[in-house]
């Protein structure tokens, strides 16, 4: 069967999901090509700061050099090809390799190797790229959110985001300092399934109702009253949101699909239930700072932005009044690892921070009641999808419905549509069949 006859108007074929030699097409011609997040510039905000990731399952990490200057190098070593560094994160400002002592410099450059004399026949000098831990072919940065692409070719950073942007700028300048730091650690997990289900789940207003349903009659029924100092407010407010009935995410929620395969789904923030945060004890500390800094016309216009979910295909997913981002890492064609980080906005109240990590209990870390539940999801589709009898799934709601709000930029019916979904599968096609 040819790549392309697995994706058709409303469906996919669910090899999709199953086949691990498409996997390794993925890898290939679309992790080894698109932008891919890498981390944010907090991550390493002091010369010989390191954060190590990966790219397309390649080990890449992204330094700070003694010049300021932000780097991504394949974690390799130039000498018989060690991975170099393997602590996650830390600071050096040297990197020498476990093996035979090779040492590099924040920017990959070889600096020093242990009896240079032995290598003079075969051409080894210190500084000689060939030698060095290699620069990935390019790297990027949007306002701090450091991307990379293992093709020397293609379209810049600013294409490939392009209005998707007011995502970012939205988390961004939420901060009354006018910056953003990553803070608090890691939220990780694994789940059994393939790395696409989740960038459909996470902007899907549909499941929340069947899927979240025990979390959701939890916080319907806990009393208001134990929120008086605002602790366990935002994940309650969270349960409860997920409970809004399918008529309100068909009147008031929205859906947008973007070229390159991204997506949001958000409200028209017309309803006192989604601004609920302004009741929170430190949001007047937090409205007088921001106001402070931007002005209340533009604070105001600041906080009327209601983005949820903002995928960036095929690497990230985050919640910018949230202050939540999610890294998705495909493993193999039916395991992913996801990372969640939290951002802590300058100039808020500490507060305002604390209510972040317990947001990021709540829907990222693993005892959240609400993750769960799309865990035991996945991998019910993932046995699901085992099953003969039906090759296909079924993409297609509201299909036909959608409009064109701006170039490229398709508005869904609703907010209960599958438009992010179809939306994915068309960029995922065009990169696979290329
Ligand atoms: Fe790294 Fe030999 S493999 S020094
Ligand atoms: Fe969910």
């Amino acid at each position: 069967m040819n790549i392309d006859q697995l994706v058709e108007a409303g469906r996919v074929h669910r090899r999709v999901y199953l086949d691990p030699d498409i996997f390794d097409l993925e890898l290939k011609k679309l992790f080894s090509v698109a932008w891919i997040y890498v981390g944010h510039e907090s991550q390493v905000p002091n010369p010989g700061d390191y954060y190590c990731t990966e790219i397309a399952c390649q080990p890449v990490i992204m330094t700070r050099n003694v010049d300021n200057s932000i780097h991504v190098l394949f974690n390799r070593c130039g000498h018989r090809g060690a991975k170099v560094v393997s602590d996650e994160s830390g600071n050096s400002d040297i990197f020498t390799c476990c093996y035979h002592g090779w040492s590099y410099s924040n920017d990959g450059k070889l600096i020093a190797v242990p009896q240079p004399r032995g290598y003079e026949k075969n051409s080894v000098k210190i500084g000689d790229p060939a030698f060095g831990m290699a620069v990935v072919p390019r790297f990027e940065s949007y306002r701090g959110f450091v991307f990379a692409s293992l093709s020397p070719t293609g379209p810049s950073l600013n294409k490939f985001l392009g209005s998707i942007t007011k995502s970012f700028d939205d988390l961004i300048d939420r901060a009354p300092g006018g910056d953003i730091v990553v803070q608090g650690g890691v939220a990780r997990h694994l789940y059994r399934g393939n790395w696409k289900l989740i960038f459909e789940n996470l902007c899907d207003g549909l499941h929340p109702n069947c899927v979240h349903k025990s979390s959701i009659e939890a916080a319907e029924n806990q009393d208001d009253s134990v929120f008086s100092d605002g602790a366990g407010e935002i994940g309650v407010r969270q349960m409860r949101q997920n409970g809004v009935p399918w008529s309100f995410w068909e009147e008031s929620v929205g859906l947008w699909a973007f070229p390159y395969g991204h997506s949001y789904l958000g409200d028209y923030h017309d309803d006192e239930k989604l601004i609920i945060e302004r009741k929170n004890p430190f949001f007047k500390a937090y409205y007088s700072a921001l106001k402070k800094a931007k002005g209340k016309n533009k604070a105001e216009k600041i906080l009327s932005i209601a983005r949820w979910n903002t995928n960036v295909f095929p690497t990230i997913s985050f919640m910018s009044q949230f202050r939540q981002l999610r890294v998705i890492r495909p493993l193999s064609v039916d395991k992913t690892e996801v990372l969640g980080f939290c951002f802590r906005l300058k100039g808020a109240p500490e507060a305002m921070f604390h209510d972040t990590i317990r947001f990021a209990n709540i829907t990222n870390a693993v005892a959240s009641p609400v993750l769960t539940d799309d865990l035991e999801t996945y991998d019910r589709i993932r046995r699901g999808l085992e099953a003969q009898g039906n090759d296909w799934i079924s993409t297609g709601r509201g299909m036909g419905k959608d409009t064109e709000e701006e170039r490229g930029v398709l508005r869904a019916e609703n907010g209960l549509s599958e438009l992010h979904i179809r939306n994915m599968f068309n960029v995922w096609l065009s990169y696979l069949s290329k």
